[in-house]
């Protein structure tokens, strides 16, 4: 799909990739961007930038009533939605020691968001006979995230979430891409954290990513990976599972000896 002349929303549009994304989408020449943030001074700065093809809407993904007003809002301005962006998302570091109220949060933002967008948005676009669903996963939803158990599971049932409404809707004119990164130079990489650090070395710029999500749309593939990398890795995954998770274990004690000996991850190769 070309977006020049369409309607697009993106959520977690107040910075970061999301931000990246409405400018790339006015920049094609989309009719209409729906900046979408909780943060709705961010939303508003992203869609003054983009004169006249932006408006902004403030919206937590997590509140089902939010999303619905989202669409309204959407189709009032826009007569329609073709494309809509689930691209809000939340980290969270830890394991088993990460609270209750912490998974929740992840499964609420991380999840339950792409839910309550798709029945929000999939009925207009059924009546329509077509529409395009972006979901902004993570390299950790085919991979992991070693640093963070909710962000590797909430990001696996996000691409669940993806490749599902692309198998029951995908007949019906419902196109689905499912984006799954590795570092962006976000806000959300925390160079505190040793992982962080080292998914930092590989990272690409956030309109480098949004980039790739247009090339991806373009050939409407529906596993988009700006890192060809992560295509490699999970080639070896699914060639050998074992083997992946023994690299992943020697991966994890690496880092963790690196940062014992406060040393930089730099010379790490992932051999997974
Ligand atoms: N940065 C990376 O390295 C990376 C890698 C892979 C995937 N991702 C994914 O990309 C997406 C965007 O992340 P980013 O790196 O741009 O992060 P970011 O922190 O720079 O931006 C996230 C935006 O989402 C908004 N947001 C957070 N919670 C929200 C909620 N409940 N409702 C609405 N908006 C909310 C924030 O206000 C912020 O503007 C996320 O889904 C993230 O998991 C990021």
């Amino acid at each position: 799909m070309e977006v020049k002349d369409k309607v697009v929303v993106v959520t977690g549009a107040g910075r970061g990739i999301g931000a990246a994304l409405c400018r790339r989408f006015a920049a094609e020449g989309a009719r209409l961007v729906v900046v979408s943030d909780r943060d709705e001074s961010a939303a508003r700065e992203v869609a003054a930038a983009l004169g006249s093809r932006g408006i902004a809407n403030c919206c937590d993904v997590a509140i089902e009533q939010d999303l619905q007003r989202l669409v309204a809002q959407a189709i009032q301005h826009g007569g329609h939605v073709d494309v809509f962006c689930s691209n809000a998302g939340i980290t969270f570091k830890g394991g088993l020691e990460s609270s209750n109220d912490e998974w929740q949060r992840m499964w609420d933002v991380n999840v339950m968001s792409r839910l309550f967008a798709a029945r929000a948005v999939i009925p207009h676009m059924l009546e329509r006979g077509e529409g395009y669903l972006v979901h902004t996963a993570s390299a950790a939803g085919v991979l992991t995230e070693i640093g963070s158990a909710s962000y590797s599971v909430t990001k696996h049932a996000d691409v669940a979430m993806a490749e599902w409404l692309s198998v029951r809707y995908g007949r019906q004119g419902i196109r689905v891409s499912c984006v799954c990164p590795l570092g962006v130079e976000t806000d959300m990489l925390d160079d505190s954290d040793p992982i962080h650090r080292y998914l930092h070395l590989h990272a690409i710029s956030a309109d480098e990513a949004a980039g790739s999500v247009i090339e991806g749309m373009r050939k409407e593939q529906f596993l988009i990976l700006p890192h060809p990398e992560v295509l490699e890795f999970f080639r070896l995954k699914t060639e050998d599972y074992d083997r992946w998770v023994r690299g992943m274990q020697r991966m994890l004690q690496k880092l963790t000896r690196a940062e014992q000996k406060n040393e930089s991850a730099a010379p790490l190769k992932s051999d997974g």
